[in-house]
C-alpha cells in the first residue's frame, strides 16, 4: 500500500490526511504535541464540516495516526508538505516552517527517503514562486527524492469536499517523468474522475495558486466598491445588477457577493506577500493588488459609518454583535471583519455583546482585551441593544425572523453587513440598513 507522509497538521493537512487515509497509509506529522495528541484521541482541533467523522474512521481503519516531528519515521513513497506560511510583520511571506521541514528530510533522509529516489516529495503550502526549488532542488540534485508543487485550492467550510472533488489540479514539476508519477496518483486517488489537471513547471505552479487567490479578492474589492455606489441611489440593488452583469460568462456571478470585506488565513495574507514579492522583483507597487487590500481595509469602517449616522455619538451604546467567524461554517476568526469592527466600537465607547454559533469552539482571546460580554444564544445578545450588526451569514441568523429578533431591542436598528435579511418581511418599525441597498436610507424613522 502506497505510504504517504503529510507535514502539517493545519486545516489542509488534517483534511487532506483524513480524506486520502481511505486509501492510503496515512502518517500526519506535526510539532505540536497538544495537536497531536487531540487528533489521535478523536478530537479534531479544527471544525470543518464532515471532517469528524472521517477522522472517526481513519482512526478505526488503523491506516492513519498523527506523530510527532521528533518521532522516529520509516520511509515514505509521497511526502505532502502542507505547513503554515504566515505573514511578517511587514507583510513577507515567513517561510520558516517549510525551511524546517527541508532541513529536517535532509537530516534524517534515511527515516524519510526510499532508495533510489523513488520518494516524491509534493510542496502544498502557498509559497512564492521560486520557493520550492530554492528549498527542495537539493533533493534531486543529490539524487535523494524527487520534487513538485501542486497547490490545494481548498475553502474553509468546505475543505473535505474540495478535496474529495476538486474544481482542478495543477501539478507543477521539474521534468516529465515525476509530473507522471504524480498524474499516476491522483489517476488512482480520484478513481479516473475526470478532473481537469493542468502540467507546468513549478514556478508556474506557484504563481498560479497566488494569482487564484489575488484574482477572488480582487472581485470582492470590486463588488464592494460599486456597492458604495449603488446604495446612495434610490431603488437601485446590488445582486440584481450582479446578476445581471454576472449572466455573462467572462464575467461569472461568483465571487461578487457585497459585504463586509474578506477575511480569513488566506486572502489578505497571499495579497500583502504578493505586493511584497512583486515590489522585491519589479521594484514596483502592484498597484491593483494595493487598491484590492486598501478597499478591504476601509470595509469594516463602512459599518461603523452606517451605525453613526443611525446613532450618532456612540459613545455608552449597546451594541450586539452577530457572527464573529469570517465567514459560515468555520470557527475561525483570523482577520475576520468582526475583528476590526469590535476594536472600532471599543474606541468608541460602546458596550459590546457578542453571539456566534461556534463561540464554544472559538478562542477569543484577541477579543477579550475589548471588554466583549459572551452570548450562547441570540435573543440574549440582541436583548437592550440600541443596534445590531450582522457579520456573518450563519443560517441559524437568516431563518431567525426579525419581528422577534429585535422584540427586546432598545432601538430597533439592523445593519446587516452581509444582506441576509434583505429578501425577508422587514417589519415596519424596524429601521433596516445594509450595504449596496438603499432601503430605509431615504425614509427616517424617530426611535424616540
Ligand atoms: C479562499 C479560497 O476560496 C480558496 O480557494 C483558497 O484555497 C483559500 O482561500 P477561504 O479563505 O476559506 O478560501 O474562504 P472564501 O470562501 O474564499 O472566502 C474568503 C472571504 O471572502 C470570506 O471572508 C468571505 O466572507 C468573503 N467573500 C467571499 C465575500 O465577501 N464575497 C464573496 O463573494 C465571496
Amino acid at each position: 500500500m502506497v505510504k504517504i507522509g503529510i507535514f502539517g497538521a493545519g486545516y489542509v493537512g488534517l483534511s487532506t490526511a483524513v480524506c486520502l487515509a481511505e486509501k492510503y497509509d496515512i502518517t500526519l506529522i506535526d510539532i505540536d504535541p497538544e495537536k497531536v495528541g487531540s487528533i489521535n484521541n478523536n478530537r479534531s482541533p479544527i471544525f470543518e464540516k464532515d471532517l469528524d467523522d472521517l477522522l472517526n474512521s481513519a482512526l478505526k481503519n488503523k491506516k492513519f495516526e498523527a506523530r510527532l516531528f521528533s518521532d522516529k519515521f520509516s520511509p515514505f513513497d509521497l511526502i505532502f508538505i502542507t505547513v503554515g506560511t504566515p505573514s511578517e510583520s511587514d507583510g513577507y511571506i515567513d517561510l520558516q516552517y517549510v525551511r524546517n521541514v527541508s532541513k529536517a528530510l535532509l537530516y534524517r533522509k534515511e527515516e524519510f527517503f526510499l532508495s533510489n529516489q523513488q520518494t516524491l516529495i509534493v510542496l502544498r503550502s502557498t509559497v512564492i514562486p521560486g520557493t520550492t526549488n530554492q528549498f527542495f532542488k537539493l533533493f534531486e540534485t543529490k539524487r535523494l527524492a524527487r520534487i513538485a508543487f501542486s497547490p490545494e485550492f481548498l475553502a474553509q467550510g468546505t475543505a473535505i469536499h474540495d478535496t474529495l472533488f476538486p474544481r482542478r489540479i495543477i501539478l507543477g514539476t521539474n521534468d516529465k517523468e515525476t509530473s507522471m508519477t504524480l498524474k499516476e496518483f491522483y489517476f488512482d486517488f480520484y478513481n479516473k474522475k475526470k478532473i481537469p489537471l493542468f502540467t507546468m513547471t513549478i514556478e508556474s505552479a506557484e504563481f498560479t495558486k497566488y494569482i487564484a487567490n489575488a484574482f477572488l479578492a480582487m472581485k470582492i474589492s470590486f463588488v464592494n466598491e460599486m456597492a458604495d455606489l449603488v446604495e446612495k441611489v434610490a431603488n437601485a440593488e446590488i445582486d440584481d445588477i450582479i446578476q445581471g452583469v454576472g449572466s455573462d460568462p467572462r464575467i461569472s456571478p461568483h465571487f461578487l457577493r457585497a459585504g463586509i470585506g474578506f477575511g480569513g488565513s488566506c486572502f489578505p495574507k497571499d495579497v500583502q506577500a504578493l505586493i511584497r514579492f512583486g515590489e522585491n522583483i519589479s521594484a514596483e507597487t502592484p498597484s491593483i493588488l494595493s487598491s484590492v487590500l486598501k478597499v478591504n481595509e476601509n470595509r469594516p469602517f463602512r459599518l461603523i459609518k452606517l451605525l453613526r449616522e443611525e446613532l450618532g455619538d456612540l459613545n455608552g451604546k449597546k451594541i450586539a454583535i452577530l457572527g464573529l467567524a469570517f465567514k459560515p461554517g468555520t470557527n475561525d476568526i483570523r482577520e475576520a471583519p468582526s475583528l476590526r469592527i469590535i476594536q472600532a466600537l471599543w474606541r468608541a465607547g460602546t458596550l459590546i455583546k457578542v453571539h456566534d454559533p461556534l463561540i464554544p469552539r472559538m478562542n477569543l482571546q484577541s477579543y477579550s482585551r475589548f471588554s466583549v460580554e459572551v452570548h450562547h444564544n441570540i435573543l440574549d445578545c440582541v436583548r437592550g441593544a440600541d443596534a445590531c450588526l450582522l457579520l456573518t451569514e450563519w443560517s441559524e441568523y437568516a431563518e431567525t425572523n426579525l419581528e422577534d429578533l429585535t422584540k427586546e431591542m432598545n432601538k430597533k436598528i439592523i445593519i446587516d453587513g452581509r444582506r441576509i435579511f434583505l429578501k425577508t418581511n422587514i417589519p415596519t418599525n424596524v429601521r433596516y440598513i445594509t450595504i449596496g441597498n438603499p432601503h430605509n436610507r431615504f425614509t427616517p424613522i424617530n426611535h424616540t
